[in-house]
């Protein structure tokens, strides 16, 4: 990805030319994508938690809840291989398919990983509001799966380079709000659909993933490309009208410079991944692989796919279920709000800690209530106060993960990457994110079973240790202007030593030259 030069405020430059329609389509086109993203985290959970849906595809799993009796355990009656993987099968396809758009989007152009990604993801929706066998059900979801790796690779490159740089940041936690708002869709369309009689309405559930998908097959006919890419394919005089049309000025040639010499910077390397591999380049490898993996590992997937299910594990009733995870849903939304008006002004880090030390208290608070009342035989139920309060805990729990790790997952694997390694930083932290999501997806229910309530201080335990890495290895990032990030390396107490001395100047020494 080629990023220009720009940054304004702490003494970096600003360039001429405001927020034009244009830019504002770019949001809409973004906010396509993560609504497409989001709707699937969200849709699964409500789905597999319908009887008329189990039934049909799953009667084991159906059974078994059916069956249930005063003895039964509960932390295994949903337990199932080939449910999980109906959810999180799909991480799986945008894993591999992010590598394959990551060729796409450089060789063809963002806007057409943009369209293969809405086609593709128009076809799985509609294969999964018709399937009528599982086999079709999973290709189905496959199908999305490559949408979403199509999507996720090129939506946030298309944005980084569309987005004027005073706005920059918002455009990229604008992704994740959208994210956010795909789920509580998701959530709601599940409580709508689940009423509907004839027990057909998951397929309207999963058919309407079809609506975003359309919006953003329309909106990726009728985008532009961005002035990098049609650049970087070797068009430097249609790149610079492209530049003057979406900045609404004529008055482009600083930009444009720095455009030119991001370009050679980045086409003097010949293999992203093996420069990424150099001693100097340790710190951004290892946060771009970390921040991914510890998202994920925070367990907010558990409540996202399966809240229903939880819920009702929980003893909550059908509906009530349900309207749990709109609850969440909602508090994901507001909570993401939060991040954005904060986060410039108070920093990544301090977002991380506070985030991290919430969700430790709840993630422990929902584990002792689970304990205390299931034990490990799994035989119990709540008592109407006591579901209250495990709502509270969750919800405090996902407020936490929203103004936290949820935003700042993105956020720092993209802006911590010089230049000519951002790219390759980027695809390493998709699709590290995407893999834990699918193990995360596939062994919860089994992991629910075996772990029982010590699951929550499982994943307590792990946000300990990302809280302590917070601490110790994230330097500040707020206000840095990303060609000068070497800085903040160097000056780190322990990632000081792999930053050579002339990395240090080496983004100004690229702009003057
Ligand atoms: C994560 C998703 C998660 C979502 C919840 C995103 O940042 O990557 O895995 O489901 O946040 O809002």
């Amino acid at each position: 990805m080629a990023g220009g030069g720009f940054v304004g405020g702490d003494g970096g430059r600003s360039y001429e030319g405001g927020v034009t329609v244009f830019v504002v389509f770019t949001c809409l086109a973004a906010a396509m994508g993560g609504l497409l993203f989001g709707y699937d985290l969200g849709i699964s959970g409500g789905v597999t938690s319908m009887e008329s849906f189990l039934s049909k595809f799953f009667p084991s799993v159906y059974h078994k809840m059916k069956n249930e009796s005063a003895g039964q355990n509960q932390y295994c009656k949903f337990d199932s291989q080939l449910l999980t993987l109906f959810t999180s099968c799909l991480y799986i396809a945008a894993l591999v398919a992010s590598f394959f758009a990551s060729s796409v989007t450089r060789k063809f152009g963002r806007k057409i990983s943009m369209f293969v990604a809405g086609l593709v993801f128009l076809m799985g929706s509609v294969l999964n509001g018709v399937a009528n066998n599982i086999v079709l059900l999973i290709i189905g979801r496959l199908l999305l799966g490559i949408g979403v790796g199509f999507a996720n690779q090129s939506v946030p490159v298309y944005l980084a380079e569309m987005a004027p740089t005073k706005i920059r940041g918002a455009l990229n936690m604008g992704f994740q709000m959208a994210i956010t708002i795909g789920i509580l869709v998701a959530g709601l369309v599940n409580f709508g659909t689940v009423k509907i009689k004839g027990g057909y309405g998951w397929r309207i559930s999963l058919a309407l993933a079809a609506v975003p998908s359309l919006m953003m097959t329309l909106a990726a006919v009728f985008l532009p490309d961005t002035p990098n890419s049609i650049l970087e394919r070797g068009h430097p005089e249609k790149a610079k009208k492209m530049l003057q049309k979406i900045r609404g000025t004529d008055n482009v040639d600083e930009e444009f410079q720095d455009l030119l010499n991001a370009t050679e910077v980045a086409n003097r390397v010949e293999n992203q991944w093996i420069n990424i591999t150099q001693p100097r380049y340790r710190p951004q490898l290892i946060i771009c692989f970390l921040v991914p993996f510890f998202q994920q590992l925070t367990g907010i997937n558990v409540i996202m796919f399966y809240a229903p299910v939880l819920f009702m594990t929980l003893g909550f009733g059908n509906e009530a279920s349900l309207m749990s995870s709109v609850i969440t849903g909602g508090v994901n939304v507001v909570a993401t709000l939060v991040s954005i008006f904060t986060v410039d002004k108070f920093g990544r880090r301090i977002l991380f800690l506070q985030g991290g030390v919430q969700m430790i208290i709840c993630q422990i608070a929902v584990g002792v209530m689970i304990g205390k009342e299931f034990g490990v035989s799994g035989e119990g139920s709540f008592s109407k106060g006591e579901a209250n309060w495990i709502l509270f805990f969750v919800c405090a729990y996902v407020a936490a993960f929203a103004w936290s790790w949820g935003p700042l997952g993105w956020l720092v694997p993209s802006e911590i990457c010089p230049l000519e390694i951002r790219s390759a930083g980027q695809a390493i932290n998709v699709s590290v994110n995407m893999l834990f999501t699918f193990l995360i997806g596939q062994v919860f229910l089994t992991m629910l079973c075996h772990l029982k309530f010590g699951l929550f201080f499982f994943f307590a335990g792990f946000v300990i240790i990302m809280t302590i890495f917070i601490t110790f290895f994230l330097p500040e990032t707020k206000n840095v202007p990303i060609e000068e990030m070497n800085r903040v390396w160097k000056a780190h107490w322990f990632w000081g030593k792999y930053i050579p001395d002339e990395a240090v100047t080496h983004g100004r020494q690229d702009r003057a030259a």
